[in-house]
């Protein structure tokens, strides 16, 4: 199963693209893909289009959008899909960096719920929405010994 993360500007300019990174490894979650990118205001809004017409639309888009921001496609096998997500988004921490605990990677290294540090897809079908977004299937790889 894969899944998105967005490693967002504040993280990007501060630094922390590898410990974000290695907070998955350690878990066995593998990078399936990654890239740096000056995201456009179309792309922007379409990855946030779940929220178009909400108070902080327009200021995370113009967040998203202002310096580089990492992304990365994850990989679980060992997880069916629904269990994948939840441990991405248990490692990331909830929304609200205020409310996040310690130890994830909103509550040690976030501030404010309108730049809290990293994306990650909310379920299997956000992540197959998001992903293309990003990357084609060619720029994915797969550690999965697959049996032909
Ligand atoms: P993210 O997981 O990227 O998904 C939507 C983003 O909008 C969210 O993280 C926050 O960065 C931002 N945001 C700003 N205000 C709010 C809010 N009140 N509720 C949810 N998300 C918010």
């Amino acid at each position: 199963m894969n899944t998105l993360i967005i490693i967002k500007p504040w993280a990007v300019q501060r630094g922390l693209v590898g410990e974000i990174l290695a907070r998955f490894e350690r878990h066995g979650i593998r990078i399936a893909a990654v890239k740096a990118v000056l995201l456009s205001k179309d792309k922007a809004e379409k990855l946030y289009a779940v929220h178009e017409g909400k108070p902080f639309f327009k200021d995370v888009v113009g967040h998203m959008t202002s310096t580089p921001i990492v992304a990365a496609v994850l990989e679980t096998d060992m997880l069916d899909d629904e269990a994948a997500v939840a441990l991405v988004r248990k490692i990331v921490g909830v929304t609200d960096p205020t409310k996040a605990e310690m130890g994830t990677i909103r509550g040690d290294f976030g501030m404010r719920k309108d730049r809290n540090i990293i994306h990650a897809s909310d379920s299997p079908e956000s992540a197959e929405y998001e992903i293309p977004l990003f990357f084609t299937k060619n720029d994915i790889v797969s550690y999965v010994k697959q049996v032909i």
